[in-house]
C-alpha cells in the first residue's frame, strides 16, 4: 500500500496523484480496482449520499461508520478520513481522541481537517507530533458555510491569494503530508504548488496541482447538480432510474419473476 512518503515522491517525480471520495464498501472496491490512489471519506457524504443540505450536520459516528465501510471494501488503498464540523475545533484533546478513532477503529491512514488559521496549524502540528498523518484543506471551506454565507472561490484578490500561500507554507511546516486546494484560481494554486514540497490535491484549482480529487457522485452523475469544477463521466441517475423503472414495470405486469428466477 502507498504511504505518506509515496505521495511526496510522486510530486517529486511529476506523477499526478488520483484521489476520489468514497462512502461505502461497494464503491471503494471499484475505486481500488480502478486505480484510485487515495480514497477520501469526505464529509461531502452529508449532502452527496445522506440527504443533509450541507456538511454541517454530519456526526463523528456517521463518518466513522462510513470510513470503516470504505476500508472494508478497499483493504489496499490509502484512506483519508475527513473530520466533520466541530470534531476537531473544540479542544485539542477531543480532536486528538477523535482523530485517533479513525486510525484505530476504522484503520484509516490519515485524517483531513479544514483551515489554515493559526489554531488549525497548531493542531496539525500537535497531531503530526503524535503520529497522526494529516491532510490540510484550504481555499473554499464548506464547514465555514454558515459564517461565509455562500460557497465562494477563494484567492481572487492579491491579498487573499497571499494569505492562501502563507497558509499553505504554515501547514507544510506544521507537518501535514498533503494539502487539498479547493476552488481557487489556477494561477494561485500554481504558486502554492511551486512553493511547498508536499503535494497539493486540487478540486476546482486547475491543472497545476500535484493531484486531483473529485466527489464520486459527481463523477458518476448521481447528484442533483454537477458543480463547475466537476466532470461527469457517467449518468448513473439515468441508468438507475431506467433499471428501477423496468423492475417496477415487470413486477406490475407479471413479467418478473419468471420460471428462471423461481425454485
Ligand atoms: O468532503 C469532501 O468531499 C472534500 C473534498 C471536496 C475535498 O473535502
Amino acid at each position: 500500500m502507498l504511504n505518506v512518503n509515496s505521495f511526496r515522491k510522486m510530486k517529486k517525480n511529476g506523477e499526478k496523484i488520483v484521489m476520489m471520495t468514497a462512502y461505502d464498501a461497494v464503491t471503494s472496491t471499484i475505486a481500488e480496482q480502478s486505480g484510485v490512489e487515495m480514497l477520501l471519506v469526505g464529509d461531502s457524504m452529508a449532502n452527496s449520499i445522506l440527504g443533509y443540505k450541507n456538511t454541517i450536520a454530519l456526526s463523528l459516528d456517521e463518518s466513522v461508520f462510513h470510513t470503516s465501510a470504505v476500508r472494508r471494501g478497499a483493504p489496499n488503498t490509502f484512506v483519508v478520513a475527513d473530520m466533520p464540523f466541530m470534531t476537531y475545533q473544540n479542544t485539542e484533546s477531543e480532536a486528538l481522541k477523535n482523530a485517533a478513532r479513525y486510525l484505530q477503529v476504522c484503520d484509516a491512514n490519515a485524517v483531513k481537517i479544514e483551515g489554515g488559521d493559526a489554531n488549525t496549524v497548531a493542531l496539525i502540528s500537535r497531531m503530526t507530533s503524535c503520529g497522526i498523518p494529516v491532510v490540510g484543506h484550504i481555499g473554499l471551506q464548506p464547514q465555514k458555510l454558515l459564517t461565509s454565507g455562500t460557497y465562494k472561490v477563494a484567492g481572487r484578490t492579491e491579498e487573499d491569494a497571499a494569505r492562501l500561500v502563507a497558509e499553505a507554507k504554515a501547514i507544510e511546516e506544521a507537518g501535514a503530508f498533503a494539502l487539498v486546494l479547493e476552488c481557487m484560481p489556477e494561477a494561485v494554486a500554481k504558486i502554492i504548488t511551486e512553493s511547498i514540497d508536499i503535494p497539493t490535491i486540487g478540486i476546482g484549482a486547475g491543472i497545476y496541482c500535484d493531484g486531483q480529487v473529485q466527489v464520486i457522485t459527481d463523477v458518476l452523475g448521481m447528484g442533483s447538480f454537477i458543480p463547475k469544477h466537476a466532470k461527469q463521466y457517467a449518468n448513473l441517475n439515468q441508468i438507475i432510474a431506467q433499471a428501477v423503472g423496468s423492475y417496477v414495470d415487470e413486477v406490475k405486469n407479471k413479467k418478473f419473476p419468471t420460471i428462471d428466477n423461481s425454485f
